[in-house]
């Protein structure tokens, strides 16, 4: 029977080949979330196994690995020795911890939920039992040392009210510091200190070099505010201290003096897409500039210039490591939203203001954001209870994705011609069959799960979705981004998003990093207002026909 599995679970791996092609359309289904059309008990395991390999980074020849147990003993270990009571001191100094947990809480990593949760809650976990440790930190083995590294949940989940929400962009990483952060600390800390004041094993040292080698090659720089992402500059920078050969190999030369680019001083920060939107979509990024290709390669690629990894090295590691690639995608394309009523009682929803809202957005909305068809307009909807009324039962988005210019900030989308070119050149670009066109506008996302992605827009710039509905020149200027601990306080739920003026709590001024001013370079809120203006400029929904909108999209 086991040996029967086997064969069948081979077999089967290369079975169903995803569309990846810049012709790719969706299904008559409307989505493509069982993206290798894979069956019962072999696709729960492909989906299970993959969910692991987004918490635990499953890329091994990754470029920056972290010795673990004597980064461990530098950061915690405070002595007598002076060479150990230093490198603890510059700790504190540059870094601003004293162990580990608290590295863990800075980069803003989110905890595994608990092993009873269930539904889109249920995360697997990498060990056993639940890890002493958050979601995304990766313990990889070489030369015979423990290494510490980062997986996309570091980026690609976050906390709210309590609950760790996988797919949905973590509202509060500091993933790209951290790069920053090794580059202040690694070059203090020559490795003879190092073994000195930590005890490094030989192989933990052979570790440290490379870390310190590999962190020259990359280019890094920090988001402008908490919530933020700067992988684009992180890829464009770093590969502009590389070659411009097919494998873009490493230079010493370049690395201290690289090519000029833009990214180095121009923002074109972003924040991640939901994963659940994946499976409604053609093209990749925010900006659909990715037109083809496996969107998971893509990120290994990305990720791995970002950690100043040999490509050689990454493409043989892909080449090799088919059955994680599959299940890493399959899991992603699997991904649900979290629903509005897997955290409040459905009757804090209004039934019939949303079903009227539901007609405001048939005029104004779905031919950008696509049509959702609802359960209480099923035949059989009188029998359904509220909460099943609420729910959608088919997506309807464009069959090809589409990308359009509405006025948001430009700076995001006119990033990418600044590095297309470089990674277009690359051999395992090549092979990946992954090409990158520079787009004009972003991609209309689909609404699904919106009332938890707040704030709004691909650069974060309207704290609520009232803040989305309001014309530009009125929305709101400042804001903070705290906690979404407490949903009372933390969270407004009328408007769906962060309390502002008044409603702010007072603990979210003191955060600086949290402050979000839309009139800095990259942070304007403009845009997005046709849609509900008439012609001359006045609103074309009232205020009441706002909330009913609002209503709508709460139940998506
Ligand atoms: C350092 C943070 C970070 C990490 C780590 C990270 N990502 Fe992302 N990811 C992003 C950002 C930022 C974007 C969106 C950039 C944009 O479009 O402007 C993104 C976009 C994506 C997209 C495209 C989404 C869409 O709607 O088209 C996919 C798929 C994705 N990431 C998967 C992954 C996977 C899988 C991993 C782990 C192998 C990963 N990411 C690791 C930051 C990260
Ligand atoms: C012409 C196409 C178009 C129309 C019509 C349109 N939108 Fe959008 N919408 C977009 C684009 C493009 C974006 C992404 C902008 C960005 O990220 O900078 C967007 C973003 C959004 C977002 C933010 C999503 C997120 O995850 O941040 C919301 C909410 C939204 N639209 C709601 C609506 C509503 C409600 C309507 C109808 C009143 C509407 N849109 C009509 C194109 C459109």
């Amino acid at each position: 029977m086991i040996k029967f599995l086997i064969i069948f679970y081979s077999i089967s791996l290369f079975a169903e080949t995803p569309d990846w092609s810049e012709n790719a359309r969706l299904p008559e289904v409307g989505h493509r979330g069982n993206i290798y059309e894979l069956v019962g008990d072999e696709h729960k395991e492909v989906i299970h196994q993959g969910k692991i390999h987004t918490s635990s980074y499953p890329v091994s020849i990754t470029g920056v690995l972290l010795p673990y147990e004597a980064s461990r003993r530098a950061i915690e270990a405070d002595s007598k020795n002076p060479i150990k009571r230093w490198l603890y001191k510059l700790g504190q100094k540059v870094l601003g911890f004293t162990s580990m947990d608290d590295m863990y809480n800075w980069v803003g990593l989110s905890p595994y939920n608990e092993e009873d949760a269930t539904g889109v809650f249920k995360i697997p976990y990498p060990t056993e039992d639940k890890p002493d440790f958050p979601m995304g930190v990766t313990f990889i083995e070489r030369h015979g040392a423990k290494g510490l590294t980062f997986g996309c949940t570091a980026c690609h989940s976050t906390q709210l009210f309590g609950k760790t929400v996988l797919g949905l962009s973590n509202k509060r990483t500091k993933a790209n510091d951290f790069f920053l952060m090794g580059q202040k600390y690694a070059p203090k800390v020559p490795a003879t200190i190092f073994k000195l004041g930590t005890g490094a094993t030989k192989g933990e040292m052979k570790m440290y070099r490379s870390f310190q080698k590999n962190l020259m090659a990359i280019g890094a720089v920090s988001p402008l505010v908490l919530g933020l992402d700067t992988s684009l500059a992180q890829v464009a920078l770093s590969l502009s201290k590389r070659n411009q050969d097919e494998y873009a190999t490493h230079n010493k030369k370049l690395q201290k003096r690289p090519r000029p680019n833009a990214l180095s001083h121009t923002p074109a920060d972003s924040k991640p897409g939901v994963w659940w939107n994946l499976k409604y979509k053609t093209r990749w990024l925010r900006d659909g500039s990715i037109v083809s290709g496996n969107p998971i390669l893509t990120n290994f690629l990305w990720n791995e210039i970002g950690r100043g990894t040999d490509l050689k090295d990454l493409e043989k590691w892909m080449k090799n490591n088919s059955k994680i690639i599959k299940e890493l995608t399959a899991a992603v394309f699997s991904i649900e939203a979290p629903r509005w009523t897997d955290f409040f009682p459905a009757d804090s929803l209004d039934l019939e203001a949303a079903k009227r809202g539901q007609a405001h957005f048939k005029t104004s909305c779905v031919k950008c954001h696509g049509g959702y068809e609802k359960a209480w307009d099923l035949p059989n909807a009188e029998e359904l209870t509220l909460e099943e009324k609420l729910k959608t039962t088919k997506v309807k988005y464009a069959k090809k994705t589409k990308v359009k210019d509405v006025g948001t900030d430009p700076l995001r989308w006119q990033g990418m011609k600044h590095f297309s070119e470089d990674l277009n050149r690359l051999a395992i670009s090549k092979w990946m069959e992954t090409k990158v066109v520079p787009q004009k506008g972003y991609v209309p996302p689909p609404l699904v799960g919106v009332w938890s992605r707040y704030p709004y827009f691909h650069n974060n710039s309207a704290p609520s979705l009232c803040d989305v509905l309001t014309k530009p020149s009125e929305r709101t200027v400042i804001f903070y981004q705290g906690p979404a601990d407490d949903p009372e306080t933390d969270f407004d739920s009328e408007c769906v998003g962060y309390p502002t003026g008044r409603d702010i709590p007072e603990s979210w001024y003191q955060d600086k990093e949290a402050k979000f001013d839309t009139r800095r370079k990259g942070l304007s809120n403009k845009g997005h207002s046709r849609m509900f203006l008439n012609a001359d400029g006045s609103e074309k929904f009232s205020p009441v026909e706002k909330k009913e909108l609002i209503m709508f999209l709460k139940t998506l």
